[in-house]
């Protein structure tokens, strides 16, 4: 029903009129008693050969939301129900913004690619709260947070650090954005300096906490690999938890099916889809190869098919973000790849001699509540949203080396 009826009438609005919709049914299924459960059924699977334990919390599979589906973390429950194993909301700024003037979000159906100069609109801090205080049991949470635009970048660590203090207590993790155009101003936001500027009063805060909240560090594809290394110094020097690479990129355009005279007409934006695997890929690839292998990653950037995903989680990425691929593919993408993941573990246990971990328990749907309250959390056996390791007033989770 959604390859015949739905996709073709989201593809014939625009992108960012398709993704209210989007938000607003899915608002909807989480009220009526039983939809959650449901989306589930319809599109999660469990299996044990899917969890993962990536800086001390249990993710039931490894597959999340990418940062700008769900900006003001509005659907969490309801995207944690269609299977996504956490879900990364964001970018958060501390005041509300407008963003760029629309048309801003154009669709390349030949290149399976989006360009977007969004800007980072969000409703802010004060509205996220709002939402978030609705509660996201069973579904893991990342926050992702940006400055304001207007922010100059001398004050930018304190509108950084005014957000990590505010959703400290509503997020499992976070990931710092410093990957958008409206928070890089120029070549210094890749030194460290800078970058410490940023990160340590996050770190600073959090030693004073009783609960631990990973940090990662959201890159920019575009990248020269003194950078990359730049930031894999960060990583392994300091109490940074990880990276997410990447964001989408202003630099892959050559080659597109696209073109030329309609690319000039989106004019400039970020790409991300299809154009962008390869080199997401290879980033991850540096920073794993670069830190020993021991940092969690998060593999972000043209996961369009579960082979990608596969050649992802090769490289060293822990765990993989969705965004322009499940665009394009639709919500049984998460089911498709988590399939792959299943059918590509139990090759490996085949090719080892040992027992097949998937053969032993087939992927399994939710049973039937039997009463659901409308805001129940999915039920898909899904972890607490509490990280699994408390560790106060440290800065090294369980899986940190
Ligand atoms: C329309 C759109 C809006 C986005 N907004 C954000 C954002 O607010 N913050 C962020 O960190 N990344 C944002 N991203 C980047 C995605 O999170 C992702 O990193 C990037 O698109 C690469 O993944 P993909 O090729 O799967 O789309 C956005 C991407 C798109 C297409």
């Amino acid at each position: 029903m959604y390859r015949k009826l739905i996709e073709p009438l989201l593809f014939s609005l625009t992108i960012e009129r398709a993704h209210r919709i989007v938000l607003l049914l899915l608002r909807v299924m989480g009220l009526i008693p039983g939809g959650r459960w449901l989306l589930h059924r319809c599109y999660g699977v469990s299996h044990p050969v899917l969890e993962r334990e990536v800086f001390g919390i249990r993710f039931p599979n490894p597959i999340g939301l990418a940062a700008g589906f769900d900006r003001n973390g509005e659907a969490v429950r309801e995207f944690g129900a269609l299977g996504f194993g956490f879900v990364e909301i964001g970018t958060v700024t501390p005041r509300p913004q407008e963003g760029n003037p629309r048309p801003r979000v154009f669709r390349l159906p030949k290149d399976h690619a989006i360009v977007n100069r969004i800007g980072i609109a969000n409703r802010g801090l004060d509205a996220t709260v709002r939402y978030l205080r609705r509660g996201h049991e069973g579904v893991i949470l990342g926050c992702n947070i940006g400055k304001n635009t207007d922010t100059p970048a001398a004050q930018a660590p304190a509108d950084y650090l005014k957000l990590f203090r505010s959703l400290y207590q509503y997020a499992d993790f976070f990931t710092v954005n410093i990957s958008c155009d409206n928070a890089c101003h120029d070549a210094k936001t890749y030194t460290k300096e800078y970058l410490l500027e940023i990160l340590n009063p996050l770190f600073d805060f959090r030693r004073g906490q009783s609960d631990y909240r990973p940090v990662m560090l959201k890159i920019s594809p575009d990248l020269t690999d003194r950078e990359i290394d730049t930031v894999t110094e960060v990583l392994t020097s300091s109490p940074l938890d990880g990276i997410v690479a990447t964001n989408g990129t202003h630099d892959c355009r050559r080659g597109l099916h696209t073109s030329r005279a309609g690319l000039d007409k989106i004019g400039s934006g970020r790409l991300s889809g299809a154009p962008l695997t390869q080199r997401a890929v290879e980033i991850v690839r540096r920073i794993h190869t670069l830190s020993g292998g021991n940092y969690p990653i998060i593999g972000s950037g043209g996961m369009m098919t579960p082979d990608d995903v596969l050649a992802m989680l090769d490289a060293g990425a822990d765990l993989i973000q969705l965004y322009t691929g499940y665009i394009y593919n639709g919500p049984g993408f998460v089911r498709s790849i988590c399939e792959a993941l299943i059918a590509d573990a139990n090759r490996k246990a085949r090719q080892t001699g040992q027992e097949s971990p998937a053969a032993e328990e087939a992927p399994e749907t939710p049973a039937a509540p039997e009463t659901e309250p409308s805001d129940a959390p999915p039920a898909d056996g899904a972890p607490s949203a509490a990280p699994a390791a408390d560790t106060p007033a440290a800065d090294a989770p369980a899986s940190r080396p």
